[in-house]
């Protein structure tokens, strides 16, 4: 996990504390995140429906913008997006100007040219949805879908949609995380999200070169020794060791790492009986969990990606409600503006 990045708040919400852009779950208001839960849970059985969508951003232009591989942040994205009736642009990088040596800033300021109304960004830098937040016009919403090690704003929330929904709520739950956690942007921000959320616990298990030395800072507990950190958990969450942001040789070997931190049968007996287990993914069989538990009774894995659809749903209606508002307001104060003589072209 990278240091703490400016925040926040002041860019994602609008003056009256809706959501404009989706960038961190870090400080956040517990209500907000309980909106988008609740928004969430809303639009879960849009999916079962014979017609699936719902009108809410009919006319309105969604660019999904990956810079880095995905399989299920990219695809939920999409369906939920066609599932709120927008028109979808999915940008192949690898085939766009890009590759030819258009700068970032080029790259938007065409798609703005576009009127596109919204950017879904995963990028391999930490910061750059929150660079493209600060640089697109003020009715342009951005949501980041994964930026380098610092945050996973909406797979935490999908994370927190699937605990709420198997547990009940938060209050008196301990969730352990458990692998690769120093390199993880979704540790962090279901840290983030679980602590504003009200967990009694959170967890971070992992060897020591794999944990960062800010964890406990961050809200966490820290443990080394599966055994002792999974003891009495309501929710284990599995990581996937992320060799494409190590620097170094961290580990023995994957062998050594499934020995110590695998999930597999005997370990997760540790957790209580009831327990969970969640993975992000994608998952690496025999690296960090067992086929026995990612395919086994406790395994909400694949429902985690259905919820993702319905929580990528509320994120986006709710910041595209947010950035209607603030661009009615903002309209609103330029024509009082040049009722009173004011400036004019304000965007
Ligand atoms: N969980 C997640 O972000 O998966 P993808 O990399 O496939 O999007």
């Amino acid at each position: 996990m990278t240091p703490t990045l400016a925040p926040s708040s002041r860019v994602q919400l609008t003056d009256d504390g809706k959501l404009r852009h989706f960038l961190t779950t870090e400080h956040l208001p517990r209500s907000l995140l309980e909106d988008i839960l609740d928004t969430a849970a809303s639009f879960v059985d849009v999916g079962g429906r014979a017609i699936k969508k719902v009108p809410l951003l009919r006319g309105k232009t969604v660019v999904n913008l990956f810079f880095e591989s995905s399989t299920r942040t990219r695809s939920t994205f999409e369906l939920a997006a066609q599932r709120l009736s927008a028109d979808v642009l999915n940008l192949d990088i690898a085939k766009s100007a890009t590759s030819k040596g258009e700068t970032l800033l080029d790259t938007l300021r065409n798609l703005e040219a576009m009127a596109a109304d919204m950017f879904v960004v995963r990028h391999q830098d930490s910061g750059a949805p929150f660079f493209i937040a600060n640089e697109v016009t003020p009715n342009v919403a951005v949501i980041n879908a994964g930026d380098g090690r610092h945050a996973h704003p909406t797979q935490a929330m999908l994370d927190m949609y699937t605990i709420r929904h198997y547990k009940g709520g938060f209050a008196g739950l301990k969730v352990a995380i458990v692998g690769d956690i120093l390199h993880s942007r979704v540790a962090r921000s279901q840290v983030h999200a679980l602590n504003i959320l009200g967990a009694e616990e959170v967890r971070l298990i992992g060897p020591k070169t794999l944990l960062p030395v800010d964890a406990e800072a961050l809200g966490a507990t820290v443990f080394t020794d599966m055994a002792q950190g999974l003891k009495d958990v309501d929710v284990v969450i599995m990581l996937r060791l992320q060799k494409e942001r190590m620097d170094s040789a961290l580990l023995p070997s994957e062998g050594e790492f499934f020995r110590l931190y695998g999930l597999n049968n005997d370990k997760l007996q540790f957790a209580k009986d009831d327990a969970i287990v969640m993975h992000p993914g994608p998952i690496n069989r025999g690296v960090e969990i067992a086929s026995e538990v990612a395919d086994g009774p406790r395994s909400v894995i694949l429902n985690q990606v259905t919820f993702g659809i319905a929580v990528r749903m509320a994120v986006m209606s709710m910041a595209i409600s947010g950035q209607d508002s603030d661009s009615n307001a903002l309209a609103a104060s330029t024509e009082s503006m040049e009722g009173a003589g004011g400036a004019r072209g304000q965007r």
